[in-house]
């Protein structure tokens, strides 16, 4: 089927292109970096006629600097899904794979022995200072435990990017309940893997250290590197879109987490790269992020059993890869 990739050109879009050329698919792309705008209604129509399915993966992405950002994050991610989805009507493409993200939960799930499963709060400053990284029943303040999070956790986006992307999907989920439209939405969790983008103040932790090691310097692990976070490989992101074409139901949009299933902590993901590259080691460094989450681990089960979608790149090999593979330009 024709198939129009947003965001062709970035990381995960360009790996989304190739999924779906390989699977035998008609792929047009559009990206902002060949001057292609989803929030051009003239663009849409040149490219929407004949579209079976639009895979949504164009947005600006990162954690943004500070609330300077918001007005860039609100038009390139809200405004130009709203675009994107009226031209869509208008053209009567009925299917849509949204890239979301792991984000939209905000902290992950916990168990507290007294109170059962709860939703911590955002971390203080005092508990951060002191080294007590671990987050607390916010009913009794004991120690919890981390759960696996599942798309039916309540969301709670404690950032600009994160807003947007929900924003996105309440957007999407209107659309599909107006039109009849079929839609999925795909939460990444960590996604790593060749053409990841080099260290910019909006990357990802992966890309972070990959640079570090790249220039020989050390890659610095935040708190005391034992928060967990679900690493998955750019090439399986990918599979899970092309599972995701045949998804899902008219009039509705379905969200799925896109997980290994198997987390790993960010100090684990240092040392992994940096003896693969032969150094330098990682160091510990206690400082911490106010805005960062303590744990997320993902469950794959609902992708596994409705998208027939089970990541196959381990954390061994995968990160043996990206230890080495060419990074891409932000
Ligand atoms: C990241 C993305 C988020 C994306 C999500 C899923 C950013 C900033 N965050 O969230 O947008 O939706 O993955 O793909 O792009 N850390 C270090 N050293 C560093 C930098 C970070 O130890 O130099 C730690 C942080 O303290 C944190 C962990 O690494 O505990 C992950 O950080 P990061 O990748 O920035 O954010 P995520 O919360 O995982």
């Amino acid at each position: 089927m024709r198939v129009l990739v947003t965001g062709s050109a970035g990381f995960i879009g360009g790996h989304v292109v190739a999924a779906f050329e390989g699977a035998g698919h008609d792929v047009l792309g559009f990206d902002l970096r060949s001057g292609a705008d989803v929030r051009d209604d003239a663009a849409l129509d040149r490219m929407l006629p004949g579209v079976a399915l639009v895979v949504h993966q164009a947005a600006k992405v990162g954690l943004g600097v500070d609330v300077s950002d918001l007005p860039a994050y609100a038009s390139a991610n809200v405004y130009g899904t709203a675009v994107l989805l009226a031209a869509m009507a208008r053209h009567g493409v009925e299917r849509l794979v949204l890239a979301s993200s792991m984000v939209v939960y905000g902290e992950g799930a916990y168990d507290c022995a007294e109170h059962g499963r709860v939703r911590p709060g955002p971390r203080s400053r005092i508990d951060l200072e002191r080294g007590r990284f671990e987050p607390s029943c916010p009913v009794c303040g004991a120690q919890v435990r981390h759960a696996v999070i599942s798309e039916d956790a309540p969301t709670d986006p404690r950032n600009a990017y994160a807003t947007t992307k929900l924003a996105q999907e309440h957007l999407v989920a209107g659309w599909a309940r107006e039109t009849g439209g079929t839609a999925v939405a795909l939460r990444y969790h960590n996604v790593y893997g060749p053409r990841m983008p080099r260290d910019t103040p909006y990357a990802g932790v992966a890309a972070i250290f990959r640079s570090a090691l790249e220039a020989g310097r050390t890659p610095r692990v935040f708190e005391d590197g034992g928060q967990l976070r679900d690493f998955v490989h750019v090439r399986d992101v990918a599979r899970a879109n092309l599972a995701a074409a045949g998804a899902g139901a008219p009039g509705r949009l379905v969200a799925y987490n896109v997980a290994s299933g198997t987390p790993h902590t960010v100090g684990e993901m240092a040392a992994a790269l940096a003896a693969a590259r032969g150094g330098p080691e990682p160091v510990v460094t206690g400082e911490y992020r106010l805005g960062d989450v303590r744990h997320i681990v993902a469950s794959p089960a609902l992708a596994r059993a409705e998208l027939g979608f089970a990541a196959e790149i381990g954390f061994e090999t995968g990160m043996k890869e990206f230890a080495t593979a060419p990074l891409g330009e932000s």
